[in-house]
């Protein structure tokens, strides 16, 4: 039984991502957990120049915005101050709102998945997660939330590229099935319910013998 893991929360824009992680973190540490919650982009000066190219401060081709995605990534888990392999070494359990298959999925519209995934491969040989949590919500649902709550549109944020990233999720869940363990929740319940199945499915997975 491994005393503390790494979970990636994964979904198309407005998912309810950071809603959950919030959630399972007072749930974990409820538990008597240490958790850190970290989000991709980072707020390194990688993850702060992808955020001007996202709001549209700063213009950059999709195949640079893929190359800036697997240096942020690669920063967030190899830095000196809070890297995620040092932070799961002191002994956290580790929450990050997207990692990887962000990439797979937001980036292989606009180029070849093979590529997206090789480039990654130092990050996935270095930590893989333990596991990926899906939500997923219907794009047009996505979009009125995120009109909802912003002014402006981000870069990815059209329905049209929403339902081809929605598509590209389930097919890399189908293709890397071997490989990444994935839970699939429904994002259309009221957060709480959805906390309630990602709680089940945690403390099966991961706690339930340190528990008993
Ligand atoms: P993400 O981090 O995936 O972008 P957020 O957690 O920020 O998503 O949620 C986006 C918006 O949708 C917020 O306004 C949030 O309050 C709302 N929201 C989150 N989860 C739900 C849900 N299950 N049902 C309805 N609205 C939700
Ligand atoms: P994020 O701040 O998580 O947006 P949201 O909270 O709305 O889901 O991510 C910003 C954008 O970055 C989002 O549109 C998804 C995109 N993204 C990629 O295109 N590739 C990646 O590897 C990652 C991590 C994010």
């Amino acid at each position: 039984m491994k005393k503390n893991f790494f979970i990636a929360f994964e979904g198309i824009d407005g998912s309810g991502k950071s809603t959950q992680v919030k959630l399972l973190k007072e749930k974990l540490e409820l538990a008597g957990l240490k958790v850190y919650t970290t989000c991709e982009p980072t707020d390194s000066p990688i993850g702060k120049m992808i955020r001007d190219i996202f709001n549209h401060r700063i213009e950059a081709d999709h195949r640079t915005i893929a190359a800036l995605f697997v240096a942020d990534r690669l920063d967030h888990l190899l830095n000196k101050n809070n890297g995620i392999l040092k932070m799961l070494d002191e002994g956290y359990t580790v929450i990050t709102d997207r990692y990887y298959l962000s990439s797979y999925a937001y980036q292989s519209p606009y180029m070849d998945l093979e590529w997206v995934i090789k480039a990654n491969s130092l990050s996935a040989g270095l930590l893989r997660p333990d596991l990926n949590i899906y939500i997923d919500i219907p794009p047009e649902i996505s979009i009125e939330r995120l009109n909802k709550g912003r002014t402006s549109i981000e870069l990815y944020e059209t329905l049209d590229n929403l339902r081809n990233v929605r598509d590209k999720y389930f097919e890399i869940i189908e293709l890397l099935k071997n490989e990444e363990k994935v839970f699939i929740a429904d994002g259309n319940k009221n957060p709480e319910a959805i906390a309630i199945g990602i709680w089940d499915k945690i403390f099966g997975q991961f706690l339930e013998e340190t528990v008993n």
